[in-house]
């Protein structure tokens, strides 16, 4: 492996992979994906057992330090969110600046979430010394030092689901409460809100531990790739944030639900479909890079919609999403390419039933998988620095 090291840096190897379909980043001990046999593992535990058996809570312990948490391990996080989640002035400002509506020339919708969240996980980092002192240290901040990284970790998290409740009461014109320091981020994030519904947060603990972490997704990637320039977690996880929020990424389940609204009945699946393929564009909700069986969070999401059958019923979409996956599941197109329906397709259902609507649902969706793309982050810190600067290939002629 030297040897290979020290020629490479006399006569440079260049790979061309697009999409980085064929070449591994990082060594991580996090989370395992077999895209074969359509296996996840967080911590070496399969997903199953841990979905059936803890809550989100736990999970999230587990995948950014490594075991289940004690009662006085959730205690001591708890109250360093809560402290956490409490927005100053600034951020209330940035988020009630922005119009709860915007009148489109036609009919007028819901502003963008997403730019809200930017501006808002901004104006936090503008009010966190540590943070910002970060941006003009010359030397690794946080590599080595991991309980300085800890404590801004478990900000970065609050900051993010304090700015999600705050934009949730501005576009719904409710009142914003302030969190308590016996509530987990979970249960912060519904109290800041405004939902009491106990039910609610069962379900929500059950479903954010099969968001947690996904190992090297597109959004985790930008969380390290901003992270290995030394800055801080709040700008970095503000890059995944951004990822997260692409059509091909988590945008897609904006999409699946947009396109569940076109079709309207059953019926009007297959035209559909064909349209789609007649045009060569994407299904939302469909396909994806490491599985090629079915992914795994969909029976378990499946488990919880059965649980939630009659809010999920109430919903006639829900017919809609299954003839897609009827449809495409017997269709030679999807089943030559290997694609089946991924967590997106149907995971908006719960939120749909618990009366979310679906730029939220991408919002919170991104906050429950924001722990495991820190833990990403915290791992990094253990390995030696290195900025991540891949190649290109020059194509164009040179004229000498
Ligand atoms: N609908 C129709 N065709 C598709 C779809 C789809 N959803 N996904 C892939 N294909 C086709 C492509 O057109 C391509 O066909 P070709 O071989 O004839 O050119 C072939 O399948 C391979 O597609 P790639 O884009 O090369 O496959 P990749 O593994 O890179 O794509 C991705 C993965 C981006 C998720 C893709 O399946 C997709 O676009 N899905 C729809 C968006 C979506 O649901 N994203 C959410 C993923 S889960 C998550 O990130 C939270």
């Amino acid at each position: 492996r030297d040897d290979l090291a020290t020629s490479l840096k006399t006569r440079p190897l260049h790979i061309i992979d697009n999409g980085f379909q064929h070449t591994a980043c990082m060594e991580s001990s996090i989370t395992h994906i077999d895209g074969i046999r359509g296996t996840i593992r967080y911590r070496d535990f399969p997903i199953e057992g841990l979905f059936h058996e803890y809550v989100y809570e736990d999970i999230m312990h587990l995948i950014i330090w490594g075991s289940i948490p004690t009662q006085q391990q959730k205690d001591h996080v708890r109250e360093a969110m809560s402290n956490a989640m409490k927005p100053p002035q600034s951020v209330k400002d940035v988020i009630s600046s922005f119009p709860a509506s915007i009148a489109d020339s036609n009919h007028s919708r819901d502003a963008e979430t997403f730019p809200m969240i930017i501006a808002g996980m901004s104006a936090f980092a503008a009010s966190d010394s540590v943070i910002c002192k970060t941006r003009h240290q010359q030397s690794a901040m946080f590599h080595g030092h991991l309980e300085v990284a800890d404590e801004a970790l478990v900000r970065t998290i609050a900051y993010l689901a304090a700015t999600i409740s705050l934009i949730y009461c501005h576009k719904n014109e409710r009142q914003w409460n302030a969190p308590e320091p016996n509530r987990s981020l979970l249960g912060n994030l519904l109290l800041m809100m405004g939902i009491t519904d106990p039910q609610v947060e069962r379900c929500l603990a059950k479903l954010w531990i099969l968001y947690a972490d996904h190992e090297m997704t597109n959004s985790t990637a930008a969380v390290l790739h901003a992270g290995s320039t030394l800055i801080d977690p709040v700008s970095a996880i503000t890059a995944g944030i951004i990822c997260g929020y692409g059509p091909l990424h988590g945008g897609a389940i904006d999409l699946a639900y947009e396109a569940f609204r076109q079709i309207g009945t059953p019926e009007r699946v297959p035209p559909f479909i064909e349209r789609i393929k007649a045009k060569g564009g994407r299904l939302f909700g469909y396909g994806h890079r490491v599985y090629k069986t079915r992914d795994p969070r969909v029976a378990l999401i499946e488990e919880l919609l059965e649980d939630h059958r009659e809010a999920v019923d109430a919903n006639p979409l829900l017919r809609v999403a299954m003839a897609i996956d009827k449809y495409a599941n017997q269709d030679a197109y999807f089943t030559e390419r290997g694609l089946k329906a991924n967590a997106d397709l149907m995971g908006c259902f719960l939120y749909t039933a618990m009366g979310f609507d679906t730029d939220m649902i991408i919002a919170i969706t991104i906050l429950s998988r924001t722990p495991g793309a820190l833990a990403h982050w915290r791992e990094s810190l253990t390995q030696p620095v290195k900025l991540w600067r891949p190649q290109q290939k020059y194509v164009a002629p040179l004229a000498n």
